[in-house]
């Protein structure tokens, strides 16, 4: 389906299926082409993903591939036989969906659906979204409120008789919003059970196993934990204070705070139109569709996070200079020929290390396993802290080595080239040893990484 061919805002997405944990089918609609940059959308506790359709449509028609899951035990989504609604399993849930949908999505994440996003993004090793929106979602919730939601979700988890007595029940628990004259759109969110009773579309069991006073602390771990930009989106709910708000947003590396005036806890449909505008706001300025470029002349920012793209690992060069050992990091490192062995490494013309390579004649490529990230991050400092955080050795060339590397190239410099605001050393390998067993340390983005299996 093509996100621009005209549709009924409320009309469903394509239908599909995601494993959770535990093997729990979790149920889920798209919109847009798969191509488009992508959008996870969570629904809260007690909602499903019929209510998050305008939404979905919105994001589809401003061009993005929208993606809305049923939590566990709500909607069309599976009931664990376990019984297991605890944050480990909704966050895990996330994690597993996050890895089959293949890309790096923004994840929008309302009240439950978003404190399940944030202890996922929070708590990985590895960036699995470009973005979080969290609705109606902090680790503090206000408890007398959700005492009292959480007691009429009780009262009723035997069901009603009629749709307009769900509509009477549903109206108590948000009565700030306007009750609707007809319980028609409330029947996408019941279902009949085998006595002919009508109950929600989730499983009550759920109720009992969210701990907001355990998963607090947990929750602001993984908020501090998280790097990618959060935007925090309010209604003026009396379940998460604006004082929450301000507590979580605190606790960010990356966040902005915006309330919507004249929503309540379910701010997605109770003021759609401003939620809509300001997600879509967000995600043009924080995750942008167009790709960024760069034409000769412009920024040379824009120019190192293009080159940045290009993923690699990190290695120390090393020399001997006339004072003992010199070395720097440098991610430029690469193989030039096998016959004659010949690599490469480019170091800045303002390098001060730079006499020590034009002279020596020799140097090192010490390419660095992931235990080494604070080798990396001593050569690209003061130099007085390099050597001196490492056990070295002078190698069979005589030049210095880090004991220990991934893998250590002792060359003789073969060429050296001026190019640029770099210069360009070829060293022809005299021998070369590696370390079989170990990871390397990565370099992407600007930031160190580490393989990921999936
Ligand atoms: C991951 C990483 C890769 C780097 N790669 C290079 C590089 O390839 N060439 C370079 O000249 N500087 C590179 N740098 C920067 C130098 O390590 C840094 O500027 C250092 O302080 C230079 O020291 P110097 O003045 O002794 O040469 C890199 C830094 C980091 C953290």
């Amino acid at each position: 389906m093509d996100g621009s061919m005209p549709m009924r805002a409320t009309e469903s997405g394509d239908p599909l299926t995601f494993e959770g944990f535990g093997g729990v089918a979790l149920a889920a609609e798209s919109w847009g082409h798969a191509d488009r940059p992508a959008v996870l959308l969570l629904p809260g506790g007690g909602q499903s993903k019929s209510a998050y359709r305008r939404a979905a449509r919105a994001l589809a028609d401003a061009g993005r591939r929208v993606i809305c899951v049923d939590l566990r035990g709500h909607g069309e989504s599976g009931w664990p036989s376990d019984g297991r609604y605890d944050l480990d399993a909704l966050s895990q849930d996330v994690v597993h969906v996050l890895r089959q949908m293949g890309s790096r999505p923004v994840v929008i994440g309302a009240s439950l659906g978003g404190l399940a996003a944030l202890a996922a993004l929070g708590e990985s090793e590895v960036e699995v979204a470009s973005g979080l929106v969290l609705v109606d979602a902090a680790p503090q919730i206000d408890q007398e409120e959700a005492g009292r939601i959480k007691q009429l979700m009780h009262e009723y988890a035997s069901g009603f008789e009629t749709a307009e007595e769900a509509l009477e029940v549903a109206h108590r628990i948000s009565p700030h919003r306007p009750k609707p004259k007809s319980a028609d759109r409330l029947r996408e969110h019941l279902r009949t059970d085998d006595s002919g009773r009508l109950r929600w579309l989730w499983d009550e069991r759920f109720l009992s196993a969210i701990n907001a006073d355990t998963m607090a602390v947990r929750l602001e771990q993984a908020a501090r934990g998280l790097k990618i930009p959060v935007l925090l989106l309010r209604g003026e709910s009396g379940l998460v204070t604006s004082e929450a708000t301000e507590r979580l947003q605190s606790l960010l590396n990356d966040a902005e705070s915006i309330e919507i005036a004249g929503a309540g806890h379910l701010v997605a449909s109770d003021r759609a139109d401003a939620f809509n505008a300001t997600v879509l706001e967000f995600l043009e300025r924080r995750a942008p569709r167009s790709p960024e470029r760069f034409t000769e002349g412009s920024d040379a920012r824009t120019l190192r996070n293009a080159l940045g793209c290009f993923g690699t690992g990190v290695t120390v060069v090393t020399t001997v200079g006339e004072d003992g050992p010199v070395g720097v990091t440098a991610n430029s490192f690469t193989a030039v020929s096998l016959d004659p062995p010949l690599i490469l490494f480019c170091l800045s013309g303002k390098s001060s290390s730079l006499p020590a390579f034009r002279s020596a004649g020799r140097f090192a490529i010490n390419v660095l396993h992931i235990g080494q990230q604070p080798a990396s991050n001593a050569f690209a400092g003061p130099q007085e802290s390099r050597f001196a955080s490492v056990k070295w050795e002078m190698g069979k060339l005589d030049v210095p080595v880090i004991v220990g590397s991934l893998a250590t190239f002792e060359c003789e410099t073969e060429s050296v080239h001026e190019a640029g605001d770099h210069v360009v050393m070829i060293g022809r390998v005299k021998s070369a040893i590696f370390e079989p067993r170990r990871d390397p340390l990565l370099f992407f983005r600007g930031r160190y990484r580490r393989l990921h299996f999936s």
